[in-house]
């Protein structure tokens, strides 16, 4: 296979509407959407393309303008979940926009109903609280935002090339990290009875701070916020103590330094901070309290890496309380009422 070029055969018909789109909606629930808010920042960015991310439930009751030359993106693992099916047949009915699926289910409803798309082909997915299909989906988006900023020539052919190889890197890097869950399990290890946690990012890692505070939640009962890491201090810096851990994801990107005084005003109020930094990294690691490296990668590729370190230490810190990872009380895999 030629590694320097995208193929996404599942939407190949219908990339003139997405290079015309005046509009990508997306649409999805949980999970899968904190996959497309990560999208979003690539869209915008590589594709030029203005996006609105919404939760399925809340847009199908709003009175939302949807136009013909938009293209709604429906993003579920399962390919069943009731508000996002119900969403995009609303914009169905309401229009003549373009719907495309990202679904892990082949044949499921949600692909069946929609004009183009693309599986993810993560495998089933045993587990209730969803992971590798979080990574598939991210994978899916980065692809698209990538082929379409190229056909739109908002990325330059050698950029390209540069960025659709950094992306083949990934499962290696994954693989990198993984080495390192004995260290990442003792890291957890310390934070198994606490009640509280704040997960921040900023950029494209916010949504991954979403995705580790909700997996936290899901899978160990502990109560978990992600937040914007500027938006801290517009009130959850009031819940900050000796007792309340922060994770932060603090690679080295255009952020770096704001997220350093970030963690600072989190440790001048005694939080203790977890902090997920790109290898070598020196500054930080004199004052957060733990420091989980991952490999340096291309910034738009850091949530498939950042997330990584979270999902395990959400997955330890259950295992260690005792809790069913697997089964987590009151969840199904598959949210097919509404
Ligand atoms: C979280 C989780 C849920 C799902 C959500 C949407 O771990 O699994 O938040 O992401 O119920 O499900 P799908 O993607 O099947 O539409």
């Amino acid at each position: 296979m030629d590694q320097s070029k995208i193929f996404l055969g599942g939407i190949f018909d219908v990339l003139p509407k997405l290079i015309e789109a005046r509009r990508i909606i997306i649409l999805a629930c949980g999970t899968s959407w904190h996959a497309g808010l990560v999208s979003e920042y690539l869209f915008e960015e590589y594709a030029r393309v203005p996006v609105e991310v919404e939760y399925a439930s809340e847009f199908r009751y709003r009175k939302p303008l949807i136009y013909d030359n938009d293209v709604v993106i429906a993003i579920s693992q399962s390919g069943e979940t009731a508000d996002t099916l119900a969403a995009i047949r609303m914009v169905r009915e309401q229009s003549e926009a373009t719907i495309l699926g990202i679904c892990n289910v082949a044949g499921s409803s949600i692909s069946r109903e929609t004009d183009a798309g693309v599986y993810t082909h993560a495998g089933i997915e045993i587990g209730v609280a969803s992971t590798k299909a979080f990574t598939a989906q991210i994978t899916v988006l980065t692809m698209m935002a990538f082929l379409l900023g190229h056909r739109k020539k908002h990325i330059a052919d050698s950029d390209y090339v540069q960025m659709v190889k950094a992306l083949t890197q990934v499962p290696e890097k994954m693989r990198e990290i993984l080495k390192h869950e004995g260290f990442i399990k003792d890291v957890a290890n310390k934070y198994t009875n606490v009640t509280n946690a704040l997960y921040l990012g900023r950029g494209v890692l916010y949504p991954v701070a979403l995705e580790g505070a909700l997996k936290l939640k899901e899978i160990s009962y502990i109560h978990a916020e992600g937040y914007p890491a500027a938006e801290m201090k517009h009130g959850p810096i009031a819940l900050i103590d000796e007792n309340m851990p922060v994770f932060v994801l603090a690679i080295k990107d255009d952020s770096y330094e704001k997220i350093i005084s970030n963690i600072q005003e989190v440790k001048a109020r005694n939080g203790k901070v977890v902090a997920i930094v790109t290898e070598g990294e020196k500054t930080i690691r004199k004052i957060a309290d733990d420091v989980i490296e991952i490999p340096s990668c291309h910034r738009a590729l850091s949530p498939l890496l950042a997330v990584v370190p979270l999902q395990i230490i959400s997955y330890q810190i259950a295992v260690m309380r005792g809790c069913n990872v697997d089964q987590p009380r009151n969840l199904a895999k598959s949210v097919t009422v509404e």
